[in-house]
């Protein structure tokens, strides 16, 4: 027993003289160590005779308490000590330059989506999604493109391995099959917009293999050409922010629509500088036309009851003509010096959504 009070005095002593937070922990692992003083203490009560360890057991576990106990609060005093020294001794150079953080910045693709959903939200348009992976079904045949169909061949498609049933399967060669999907989904009258990938074994300055579309259906009763033509030049006064473009409904051909057109804006190129909205020259924007009858028909609706139009047009072009930048390309090689000069600050508020005149 005697030994256990000499222990207590002699270690209490010493763990008052460490100086530091590393002395302390020497001390504590010489007596709480694998192979410490107090831990073989504890070990050792396991030989000990049942009288002995009634009297020593007690003894050593107090030890242990007051130990510890005086390990802690020594540790805080010295915790404080050290920091008080430090704060005394290290001086901060105010005069110092801050290390700049660059912000990030949001790829002008992603901030035209933004201002498409706005725009097209405010115009009442719901967002509608479908996969990228799309059977042929769905992206071409429901679409009044027939099996021998040129545009098969056109769209350049990249075909996928077939579906277990043995179905054809493509990456989507447009957003079109979106239009398929919204009318067999549910009831009309339907209003959407999708924004997606679609992809196509194409490249060069104007073409990538994967690109993005926006898609648009407006499906009703009594709906005719001049709603469309309505709501196209609305939306493309307010995205490139020109009131009074001039917008040329120009006849096309889609195998969907019936009748089809294609959407030219006004521009001038004058000496190699491309401005939007002024000049006499026309810019190829989007294809657009009254769904086709027999795509209504497929879609179980009747084409006496219902009608209504579609429109596509490519994201990446839109973005190009309206912040002008030159090569599609640059769009996906991830250069940061491209993504600093053309992207955008988050808190850039979607879309120059009032219109103003003269230049975009
Ligand atoms: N899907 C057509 C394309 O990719 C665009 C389009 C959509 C045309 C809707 C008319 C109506 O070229």
């Amino acid at each position: 027993m005697a030994k256990i009070t000499d222990i207590k005095s002699q270690s209490l002593q010493e763990v008052n003289q460490t100086q530091t937070v590393a002395e302390l922990e020497e001390f504590r692992l010489k007596y709480f160590g694998k192979k410490g003083l107090v831990t073989s203490m504890l070990k050792g009560m396991g030989s000990l005779s049942p009288e002995e360890r009634q009297v020593q057991g007690p003894a050593i576990n107090a030890l242990k308490t007051e130990l510890l106990e005086a390990v802690e609060s020594k540790k805080n005093e010295l915790e404080l000590s050290e920091l008080n020294e430090k704060l005394k001794t290290e001086k901060i150079d105010i005069t110092l330059p801050g290390r700049p953080e660059e912000p990030g910045k949001i790829h002008p693709i992603s901030q035209t989506i933004d201002e498409l959903v706005t725009l097209f939200g405010d115009m009442g348009f719901a967002l509608a999604e479908g996969p990228n992976i799309e059977d042929d079904y769905h992206n071409f045949t429901a679409l009044n493109i027939a099996e021998d169909h040129p545009a098969r061949q056109e769209q350049d498609t990249f075909y996928m391995k077939e579906k277990k049933d043995g179905a054809p399967l493509v990456l989507r060669t447009h957003t079109s099959p979106v239009q398929i999907r919204t009318m067999m989904d549910k009831n009309p009258p339907h209003r959407i917009v999708s924004i997606g990938r679609v992809f196509r074994a194409d490249y060069d300055i104007t073409h990538t293999p994967m690109f993005h579309q926006i898609e648009g259906l407006l499906i009703d009763k009594n709906i005719n050409m001049g709603h469309l033509k309505g709501c196209l030049i609305e939306f493309l006064e307010t995205f490139f922010g020109v009131k009074d473009l001039p917008v040329r409904f120009r006849p096309s051909y889609f195998p969907f629509t019936e009748p089809s057109a294609e959407v030219d804006i006004g521009c001038s190129r004058e000496d190699g500088d491309f401005k939007i909205g002024k000049g006499a020259d026309w810019m190829e924007i989007l294809g657009c036309g009254m769904v086709h009858p027999n795509v209504l028909r497929n879609c179980n609706l009747d084409p006496e009851e219902y009608q209504g139009f579609a429109f596509g047009m490519g994201v990446e072009r839109i973005a190009m003509l309206k912040y002008g930048i030159p090569d599609l390309r640059t769009f996906y090689e991830s250069d940061l010096r491209w993504l600093r000069h053309y992207g955008f600050r988050s808190l850039d508020i979607p879309c120059a959504l009032n219109k103003t005149s003269g230049d975009a």
